[in-house]
């Protein structure tokens, strides 16, 4: 949301800013409107989606229940027997493995008394309930004995209070999906569930749920709205998923799967989610995965947020950081089957076996997928012979699809020069370049591709965040700084759009009470979520992407990091305006003045969108999620001189609409 605030405007139309000391001379900048440089993708901002920090289960997907299937290490993890006025009963956790190796346990409930035996589920670190939503819960069951057992649940406030409930009675000896809907009395951070069984008999609970009614487009078992829609607000060009070292596992056997997580939700195999033992000093022993956000619902929320989807698969490849496992070269068919089959499923028509599955699966319209990230952060000479075999697959099948290659988890380096060099020789398609690194290296960076082979592959500059700490410290801010030296990274991102043609942030979500790892984009709790100084940079440019680049100069140079300051302009053909984004990185203000030409000129009002600190530490929070925030104003632009006033630490977005 940007806020709109009043402005001070001098004669010339320049912006006379409310603090910050000016330096003493104005800086003059030219842009030459009609000489674009390049052309900018729809895809150049886009997001990164991992589940990490709780991202998926716990996060986006609003399942409540945490563990619903009993298949977490410890079957009843985040489940207690409950027992009032002298309830008695016994659990059993069964193993039907050979049965249904994708969900093999369930429990068999002994109910041994009429009443007050039952057991209560904590959510994930509690579950957000709101007043006066609805909310579904559903189960599968089987009554095993001739007495039909009953269930009562109740929805607990934090103080123990009965805040919704509702009752079921399943009737048959088959398993069979039961729900009931009830509203909350009250909204509550931290409820808990309770299933109370009455009437004595034996029945078997599987796959206890309970979702909000309201998700994102209201899709029963859905997604978070609240978190979807800050997505949405992004503007994304694509979206990457599901990683991220979620794709490789911490062993082949964790992988990401796609085709085990389509379908029906309770055939979806549970896994461990590798980030639960990733860091020791954030062990996060509760995290598996229910893939309850699949292939199917990342293709589907691509689709409702206009992002390209881009996958990105396995290639026989374990995170090297952690087992390094890999299969052999001979043994790689099955992987490379998984990538031309999910090109198939996304794409294909209902004659194909893939496209039929979507088909059934409700979207007969085919995803458009164009692009398909192998491995993620893969090195070493591994990694390029298991390339070569994919590569190959893929092009021989589909030869319009772009393949996303890995150059490593470092910009430079061994690692990074072995594949730089030879993804360049081998004529790879789009290179997916990573860097956590420090504010001071970003700004360093702005130059980083105004050098690099305008004939060569397109960079996809796939996974940074700006590291307050160090990389991978759980110390790191989501601050100010950091924010900022990101945006002055941008610009020459944007600069050099005809080599850099997607971006994105990462990680992009962290729970509160659940992270592992952070800087991340966007925070949330059980209720509420807030986008940090960092997402508002991103969604400036994003939402301000324009679709040529034309150059800004000073002296004949482009704008970066001289005096602490970094520009870019562009063109927006769509909607006929010259879009001007400058960084002040420094701790005074600065007089600028742009004198455009090869423009008819410019209508009298112009807008100035501001993302501005004084303070480098500044954070926005769950309290405060607007203290760093967009700040929206308009000026009177005079001619083909704009003069404005920049005040220090700030991103300024400035749009001037041609006459
Ligand atoms: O974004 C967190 C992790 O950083 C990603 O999973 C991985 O690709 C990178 O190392």
């Amino acid at each position: 949301m940007i806020k709109k605030a009043f402005l001070t405007i001098c004669a010339a139309g320049a912006l006379i800013p409310a603090h910050g000391q000016n330096s003493s001379n104005t800086k003059t900048y030219t842009i030459a409107a009609n000489q674009v440089k390049a052309h900018i993708q729809p895809t150049m901002y886009g997001i990164f989606f991992e589940d990490i920090n709780m991202a998926a289960d716990g996060g986006v997907y609003a399942e409540l229940i945490k563990n619903r299937s009993f298949e977490f290490a410890m079957p009843l993890a985040a489940w207690k027997i409950q027992k009032k006025d002298g309830g008695t009963g016994a659990i059993e956790v069964i193993n039907r493995s050979a049965e249904r190796p994708e969900n093999p346990h369930y429990i068999k409930v002994n109910v041994k008394s009429d009443d007050g035996y039952g057991l209560s589920n904590e959510g994930f670190r509690g579950m957000g309930v709101k007043e006066g939503e609805e909310y579904s819960f559903s189960l599968f069951a089987k009554q095993e004995s001739d007495n039909n057992v009953k269930l009562s649940v109740e929805l607990r406030g934090t103080d123990g209070a009965i805040i919704g409930k509702a009752e079921l009675l399943p009737t048959d000896k088959e398993w069979k999906r039961y729900s009931v809907k009830f509203k909350s009395a009250a909204t509550v951070q931290k409820a808990q569930l309770y299933v109370w069984l009455s009437g004595k008999g034996i029945i078997d609970m599987d796959m206890i749920s309970l979702f909000p009614e309201h998700t994102w487009k209201n899709r029963p078992g859905g997604l978070r709205a609240d978190l979807v829609q800050k997505l949405a607000d992004l503007k994304p060009g694509f979206l990457r998923f599901p990683g991220g070292c979620i794709v490789e596992g911490r062993e082949l056997s964790n992988r990401y799967q796609w085709k085990k997580s389509i379908g029906d939700i309770d055939k979806r195999e549970n896994i461990i989610n590798r980030w639960n033992t990733e860091f020791k000093h954030r062990l996060t022993p509760d995290y598996y995965q229910t893939f309850g956000l699949g292939f199917m619902e990342y293709f589907l929320t691509a689709e409702d947020i206009g992002a390209s989807p881009l996958p990105i698969l396995n290639c026989g490849m374990a995170c090297q950081f952690n087992t390094a496992e890999m299969v052999s070269v001979n043994d790689l068919d099955p992987y490379i089957q998984d990538a031309l089959d999910l090109i198939e499923f996304a794409n294909g028509d209902a004659s194909t076996k893939w496209g039929k599955l979507r088909t059934d699966l409700g979207h007969p319209a085919p995803f458009n997928l164009k692009m398909l990230g192998v491995g993620n952060e893969q090195w070493g000479e591994q990694y390029i012979e298991r390339w070569k075999i994919f590569t190959k697959a893929i092009k021989d099948k589909y030869p319009s699809i772009k393949i996303v290659s890995s150059v490593g988890p470092d910009p430079d380096g061994e690692r990074f020069d072995l594949l730089n060099t030879t993804f360049r020789g081998l004529n790879a398609d789009i290179l997916d370049e990573h860097y956590y690194r420090s504010p001071k290296w970003f700004l360093d960076n702005a130059r980083r591709y105004d050098n690099y082979d305008r004939k060569g592959p397109k960079i996809f500059a796939g996974e940074y965040a700006a590291q307050s700490v160090a990389t991978g410290s759980p110390d790191n801010k989501n601050n100010w700084d950091c924010a900022l030296a990101e945006a002055a990274f941008i610009t020459g991102l944007e600069r050099n759009a005809d080599v850099v043609n997607m971006a994105s942030y990462a990680p992009l979500f962290a729970h509160v009470e659940g992270w592992q790892w952070t800087p991340d984009l966007i925070w949330f709790d059980n209720l509420k979520s807030y986008g940090t100084p960092n997402y508002y940079v991103q969604q400036l440019f994003s939402v301000n992407k324009g679709t040529d680049v034309v150059p800004l100069t000073q002296n004949n140079d482009a704008v970066a990091g001289q005096d602490g300051c970094y520009a870019t302009a562009c063109l927006d053909n769509n909607t006929h305006e010259l879009i001007i984004k400058f960084v002040n990185s420094t701790t005074s203000a600065q007089n600028v003045s742009f004198n455009i030409t090869g423009s008819a000129g410019y209508q009298k009002q112009a807008t100035i969108t501001t993302l501005q600190s004084d303070n480098g530490n500044a954070e926005n929070s769950l309290e405060k999620p607007n203290a760093v925030s967009p700040v929206q104003r308009t000026i009177t632009v005079n001619g083909h001189t704009l003069k404005v006033n920049i005040e220090p630490r700030s991103f300024k977005v400035i749009r001037l609409k041609n006459k």
